[in-house]
């Protein structure tokens, strides 16, 4: 079970004497002579480094994890790894701001085409040229929460020998296992609910075939986004805390979905528990639950949209998502400024569009605290 999994991932590699946790082994420098294995923190071979690999390895239900510096240092490792010049990939069309810039200035810069493709198969289908190599998927997406049909998807991958990988950061592997529905290498943003108090920075590759293994570290490797020991050593810990605050977070958004669901001031919400939801069929059949992030458009203009996230006293206007606090903020403004406001307005980005990361914290005064700045800034209801 996947609780008793966060809490023991590993049994071999344990740290010295009789100690339950690992130790924190910061050294850079290792003996050589005497290891087959060159130890260093750029090759990503020291002990905390491989140890949080594995841990998110078995997650994942993979063969081999590879943890970096960031989410972006993982995402863009992987890509860069498996392309080359006048090569092709196809994105889904909702990604994280920074995925999307990258896949939009950087991969073009480098001789990458790029297509952008919503979630119908056939609209995948035919997307794929001959030069196609990687197709990434972001499921649940940031911010609108749309979900991709990852069975789907691989199956028409795997016909044309292409890649797969997937940003699991929004499900985490408590709701998701991509690579158990035929997904090749799964992307985590360690950041948000992996890590799950706002007070780490890491990304995690995961994958189960062994050539995406050697291309992938061979690639990590020069472009330097390696963690150290303290930090893996704090993403561990975190983890074994992984099941209970995502199970805890997945009811308290639930709740909170359905409590802004239908509010007179209220537009639209976006979760995919709420059979409301374009993607709630697929997201059934692919996820054990729906997450601690959701959606929503306040009835309001830009002024009141600022004076609602001022009135908020317990969900706090922050960059950021998945830790234990819960908070909230406008995708124009934060994740996806950089984008231009055509693109924002063609991927429903406006600016009375607020993302929730819904923490642990009760759910009766999450929704309290959501009622009384919408009175404070948007006036009473029913005046
Ligand atoms: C879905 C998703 N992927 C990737 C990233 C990038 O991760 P990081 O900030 O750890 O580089 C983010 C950051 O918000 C994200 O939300």
């Amino acid at each position: 079970m996947m609780e008793t999994l966060c809490v023991h991932p590993i049994y071999d590699l344990q740290g010295g004497g009789n100690s339950l946790l690992p130790d924190i082994r910061p050294s850079t420098a290792y003996r050589y002579l005497e290891s087959e294995t060159l130890q260093y923190p750029g090759f990503h071979t020291t002990y905390n480094q491989i140890r949080l690999g594995e841990v998110m390895a078995k997650l994942e239900h993979g063969s081999w994890g590879l943890a970096l510096s960031s989410g972006m240092a993982a995402i863009t490792t992987a890509i860069l790894g498996l392309v080359k010049e006048g090569d092709h990939i196809i994105c889904t069309r909702e990604l994280y701001g920074g995925t999307r810039k990258f896949a939009e200035h950087e991969l073009p810069r480098r001789g990458i085409e790029v297509s952008y493709v919503g979630s119908s198969p056939m609209e995948l289908e035919n997307a794929i040229t001959d030069r196609t190599k990687i197709i990434f998927m972001e499921t649940p997406s940031n911010p609108l929460l749309d979900i991709f049909p990852l069975k789907a998807f691989t199956e028409v991958a795997k016909q044309y020998g292409l890649t797969t990988i997937v940003d699991n950061t929004f499900a985490t592997p408590i709701n998701q296992l991509p690579l158990s529905l035929g997904v090749d290498i799964v992307v985590h943003s360690g950041t948000k609910f992996l890590g799950g108090h706002n007070d780490l920075f890491f990304g995690v590759l995961v994958g189960n075939r062994e050539s995406d293994r050697e291309t992938i570290f061979r690639t990590a490797k020069l472009y330097g986004g390696a963690l150290a020991a303290q930090e893996c050593y704090q993403a561990e810990r975190s983890i074994k805390t992984l099941a209970l605050r995502v199970e805890r977070q997945n009811a308290n958004a639930m709740a909170v979905a359905q409590f802004l669901y239908g509010h007179p001031l209220v537009e639209a919400v976006y979760y995919p528990g709420l059979e409301s939801h374009s993607g709630h069929k697929a997201a059934k059949t692919q996820m054990t639950g729906y997450g601690g992030i959701l959606s929503f458009k306040l009835r309001a203009s830009d002024n009141q949209v600022d004076k609602f996230l001022r009135a908020l006293t317990i969900i706090q206007p922050t960059l950021s998502l998945g830790g234990v606090e819960s908070i909230i903020c406008a995708p124009s403004a934060t994740s996806h400024k950089d984008l231009t406001p055509d693109q924002r307005m063609a991927s429903g980005i406006t600016a009375n569009l607020l993302r929730l990361s819904v923490g642990i914290e009760d759910k009766e005064d999450l929704k309290r605290d959501l009622g009384q700045a919408m009175e404070a800034s948007l006036g009473h209801p029913n005046t």
